[in-house]
Formats: C-alpha cells, structure tokens, sequence
C-alpha cells in the first residue's frame, strides 16, 4: 500500500470521496468520469474483503447556483432539489455507482457542523476580519491573481477572463473574514517532503509544491453580498465561502462532531479524488483547514486530468459538457464505464472519442472477451450437454494459464487497488483474455472432440474446464469495472455463491485456481457485448 500522511488505525474504513459537484445544472461526462473511478477503486476494495466507505454529494450554494436558480426564476433551493432528485442521484444509479453516501451541503447534518467548525477555528484565533479587493470567477468560486488572468478572445475580446471558463472576472471588493492560510506554507511543505505520495500524479505534486514556496496568501472565508449560503455562527451578515463549506463534506458526512465511533473509524480519507481543477483546495486549503483544527490529514489527493473536447476541458460552461446517457445508451453502462477508465491513463487529459470507443469495444469487449463467452458456453454446451467437466490431464499448456492468472491477479490488484492506475489493471486483465483465446486457438478443442477415447474425453474436459475457471477468474477481475456483465457471465457459469461473496474474493489471492465446481452448469446467455448499431446521428 502506498505510504499515507497518515498511520491506518485497526478497523478504519477504506474512505474514497470524489468532489462534491456544483448543482448548477445536470451532470456531464466530466463529473461521471470521477465519480466512475472512485466507484472502480472502492467496489475493488469491497472485493479485497475491506471495510469501505465511498462519498459523493453535491455543492450547493454559493454565486454559481444562486446565479443560475434566480436565472430559472425560483428559488435556488428549489432549483437544487429538482436537480439532485432528477438529474444527480438517477445518473449514479444508472452507472452502478454504489455509494455509500449522498450529502447535499443544505442538509442540515452538513450546516450545523460546518458552522460549529468554522467558530472553532475563530475561538483559537485563526479567522479575523479584513477588506479584500480582487478578480473573482464565479465559474471557479475563486478569487484569482492578476497573472493568472489572460485575456479573452471573441465575444470577450481584450477582457480579462478566467484561464478556465475562458470568461470575464468580477473585480470583488468585500469586508470579509479571513483565515490564517499564509501560516501554514511551511507545514504544509513539510508534510508534502515527508509523504511524497499525498499529491498524485507527479505532475500534480510539483504544481502544488511549487505554488506554496512562493508564499500562501490569507483565505477569505466568507461573504456578504448575496445570501445562499451557511451563515457564520458569530456574525450572521456573512455566509461562509462556498469552498470552505463543501471542503468540511469529507468530515460532517461521516460523523464530524455528531458521531465518534462513525468519524473515528472512517476519517480522513483514504484518497480523495478530484480533477486537477481543484487541486489546489484539495492539497493546500484542506490539509490547512484540517492542520489548523488539530485533525489528522487524508492518505491522497489524487487529481484525474481533463477529459477534452476541441483540446479544452470538456463543461456545460464552454458548452461542450456530453449527457453520459447519450453515451450508455449506444454502448451500455458497462462499456461506458469500462472505457473511461481503460482509454484513458488516469492523471493524464485525453480526448473521449466516439471512434476510438467504437473500435476498442469491437475489437477487446466484443471479439476478445464476449466472443470467448460465447465460444466457451457453446462447447460445453455441444460436448458434455452444458454440464462443466472436471479437468484431470492438466498439461503444460494448463500450468502457463494458472501461472498467468496468478501473475494477472496480483498485478491488477496492485494497479488498480493501490496505485490508481486503471487503464494499466485493466490492460493486464484483457491480456489475459488474449492469452486463454490463444490457449483454445492452440489446443482447438473441436479436433480433439473427434477423439472418443476416455483419453481424448479428458483432454477436451480438461481444455474446456481450462477456459471456463479463466473466464471465471476474469469475471471477477472486471466486477468492479463492468458489475453488469460480470455478474451476468457468472450465471452463464452457473458458479456460486454469489459474485463478490467471499470465494469470489478469494480470487484476489493469487494463485486461487478451480473454484469453479465440476458438474457447474453452463448455459450461453445473451452476448456479453452484442455487436454496436450504426452510431446513431449525433
Ligand atoms: N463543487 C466543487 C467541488 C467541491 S469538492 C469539496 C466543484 N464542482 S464541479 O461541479 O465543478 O465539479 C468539478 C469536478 O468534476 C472536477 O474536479 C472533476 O472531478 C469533474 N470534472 C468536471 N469536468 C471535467 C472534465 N472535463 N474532465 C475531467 N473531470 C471533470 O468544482
């Protein structure tokens, strides 16, 4: 396991958090892209036998959702109710996404915490008042340093806009609250030197060192211009800054100041994941807040890069956020889910491309993987009458696929379980696949099924007992990227108990071969990944 800021203590959850998202409007591919990989990397855990935790919500207050409710011309709690109810909560269940928990930060269990935590941070003198005056994006909910602004093109030519959204600025002048961030660049240093793993990828971590040896400036952490947001305990005129609200979800969800036992056994996070975008809250702003009120640091903050449309960051702000839907309901949840992680290497911006996903998923899901089902299911079928014969004449050939599986299993463990490199576990499964195709290619089975002797009958059990465990052992391997198929070829294999029960996790520990029972029912279900219709136009 990788080393954490923060010793495990004995009965602690496996806690994953993705962000908690802006309820400005509907989800985009963007947000489903995170939430997908935290669902890989707990549903792998779960799998592994471990306690786990996994958190998503929304965002919702602050400018950005207050702007656009009152656009809608009703309330913006009313807007985000709408909102969660038909758009956030029905796309996680159509992705399969099983979180343990949804907060919403208007919900009352968030508010009172962060309210009780922010007045702790004022009682030991880490909040004062202070006047600021400076470029704010209410895109971002961020002031922003002159030099970091560029200068607009287009509809905003020779303005100042965003480097982001790509859109002007507000120039904020406000008398505001303000904690002590510029204290903690030192501390922060320090932690970063003796956990070099706390900011993933590198390219993250160089970022965030680099911006904190040129010298933190004070936070300010409330406003009073508008109202849609957590007033602050002592002076009621201000609401807290939006990203010193949402920042607090990862404590008051799980049992911050309301439940001991729940936050002692669950808090902090083990990783917490989140696109470069809001990397610097994660690893700067968040371990500060945390410093500050005495709490122990997350294990990881690990940013995921941009999905790009046009080589920008794909937002309903640049118009250009994909409805998922409009993806799954050309190639499936599975498949959607699958190729966000397997076509792109984690940390790194990729394009999504129709095309690419097109061939890939005929070319690996369809022809390597479903084609092998099938072919397995059907032999059985044809030459033991679907009853899955015991293997007894294990040769060479039998030996290379055990010791592969065993080598495949503890390399996508350590890839995607520990290191976050989906695309990297994922690839090494499917070469698996490749090589058990290449095993019944070798040992074609339809010969030796001519051969009626009780020797010819064990080879051709034996080759196909060989394939079915491997597809067995595969099913497993892919449950938490792609849990619809997987637990759909498990019945076709009529293996039991349950996908995910305890002897399917027993398939993470290397080298766990013929699990699968002689005499298991074999039935051929529909295709895994049934060939695409023509794209339809979009
Ligand atoms: N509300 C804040 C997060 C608070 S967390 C304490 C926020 N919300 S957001 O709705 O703008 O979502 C941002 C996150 O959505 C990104 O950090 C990333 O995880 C995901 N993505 C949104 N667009 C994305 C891409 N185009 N590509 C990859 N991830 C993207 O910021």
């Amino acid at each position: 396991m990788t080393a954490t800021g923060s010793e495990k203590l004995d009965g602690k959850a496996f806690y994953v958090s993705s962000p908690i998202y802006y309820v400005n409007d509907a989800p985009h591919l963007g947000h489903a892209y995170t939430t997908v990989a935290g669902d890989v990397l707990t549903r792998w855990h779960r799998q592994r036998g471990e306690k786990v935790w996994y958190l998503t919500g929304t965002d919702e207050y602050g400018q950005k959702v207050l702007r656009t409710a009152t656009a809608k011309g009703i309330t913006p709690q009313e807007w985000c109710d709408k909102l969660v109810e038909e758009e956030w909560k029905p796309l996680w269940k159509h992705l399969e996404i099983a979180n343990d928990d949804f907060l919403r930060t208007t919900q009352k269990r968030h508010s009172d915490r962060v309210r009780e935590f922010v007045q702790d941070l004022y009682d030991k003198g880490e909040i004062y008042k202070g006047g600021y005056e400076g470029p704010y994006c209410v895109g971002c909910e961020e002031y922003k340093l002159p030099g970091e602004l560029l200068i607009g093109e287009g509809e905003y030519a020779g303005e100042k806009v965003c480097p982001i959204h790509k859109r002007p600025v507000d120039i904020l002048k406000e008398e505001n609250y303000f904690f002590r961030l510029s204290d903690y660049g030192d501390k922060l240093l320090a932690h970063y030197e003796a956990n070099p793993d706390f900011i993933q990828p590198e390219s993250a971590r160089n970022e965030v060192v680099n911006f904190v040896r040129q010298g933190l400036q004070d936070l300010s952490i409330s406003r009073s211009t508008f109202d849609w947001g957590i007033p602050i305990p002592w002076d009621e005129k201000h609401v807290i800054y939006v990203w010193v609200d949402a920042l607090l979800n990862y404590a008051t969800a799980v049992g911050y100041n309301d439940n001991q036992e729940k936050f002692d056994t669950t808090f902090p996070a083990d990783v917490h994941l989140l696109g470069k975008d809001i990397l610097r809250f994660h690893a700067v702003i968040w371990p500060a807040l945390l410093m500050a009120n005495g709490l122990r640091l997350p294990g990881r903050i690990a940013a995921n890069g941009w999905l790009l449309v046009g080589g920008e960051k794909m937002s309903k702000t640049n118009l250009t956020g994909i409805n998922p839907r409009e993806i799954t309901s050309h190639f499936g949840v599975d498949a959607f889910r699958w190729y966000l992680l397997r076509g792109i290497a984690f940390g790194q911006d990729g394009s999504f491309s129709w095309e690419d996903f097109t061939a890939r998923y005929t070319s690996e899901l369809a022809n390597d993987y479903g084609n092998l089902a099938s072919r397995v299911a059907a032999m059985v079928g044809r030459y033991f009458d679907g009853a899955l014969p015991g293997a007894t004449a294990d040769g060479e050939a039998e030996k290379a696929i055990h010791d592969s599986l065993a080598k495949t299993v503890a390399e996508a463990d350590r890839k995607i379980g520990d290191d976050l490199d989906f695309q990297g576990g994922i690839l090494a499964v499917f070469d698996f696949v490749k090589q058990v195709n290449g095993y019944i290619s070798d040992q074609e089975p339809w010969k030796v099924a001519k051969d009626d002797s009780p020797e010819g009958r064990a080879r051709l059990a034996t080759i196909l007992y060989t394939a079915a465990e491997a597809l067995r052992a595969v099913a497993v391997l892919l449950n938490p990227v792609m849990p619809l198929s997987s637990q759909r070829l498990w019945e076709c294999l009529g293996a039991e108990p349950a996908l995910g029960s305890l002897s399917a996790q027993k398939m993470l520990e290397a080298g766990a071969w013929g699990r699968l029972p002689a005499g298991a029912t074999i039935t051929k279900g529909a295709n895994l990944f049934p060939r695409l219709e023509e794209k339809p136009s979009a």
